[in-house]
């Protein structure tokens, strides 16, 4: 494998109400939301925080079918998934691949705070959810 992450980029939180949350977090982390964002692609309401150079990314389903609604009705509120930062996406996901990794999806798509993303699966990374994410360079 020549793919290293160069850091965790975000760590993403499922939570049921998101105003709330946002309460909750500008408390914990000192810092206030600086962007909340919908992600039309995955029917998610999403509120970054930054502290050093990773993120917490706060996520809400806005219906019944978002994967995220699905979580939180299946396993409660909590960690989602953790995304990590990658030069190159594509290269990255064709050598997990090579390597046994199944990427979800159709690989690549437009994630939120201008972000390439793709998810390996949670099963081939002992149960996390694993992004990748890359700077959208078109952005
Ligand atoms: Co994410």
């Amino acid at each position: 494998m020549n793919i290293t992450p160069t850091h965790i980029e975000h760590i993403g939180i499922a939570v049921k109400d998101l105003e709330k949350a946002i309460l909750t977090y500008e408390q914990l982390l000192g810092t206030p939301c600086y962007k909340r964002e919908f992600v039309e692609e995955q029917k998610v309401e999403t509120a970054f925080f930054k502290i050093g150079e990773s993120k917490v990314e706060l996520l809400q389903g806005t219906t019944d079918r978002s994967v995220i609604t699905r979580y939180v009705e299946k396993r409660g509120e909590g960690i989602h998934h953790i995304a990590y930062a990658v030069d190159d996406i594509y290269k990255a996901i064709q050598e997990y691949e090579s390597a046994g990794f199944r990427i979800l999806g159709k690989g690549v798509s437009i994630g939120a705070d201008n972000k390439l993303v793709a998810f390996l699966h949670p099963k081939d990374c002992n149960g996390v959810l694993t992004e990748l994410c890359m700077e959208n360079p078109d952005c």
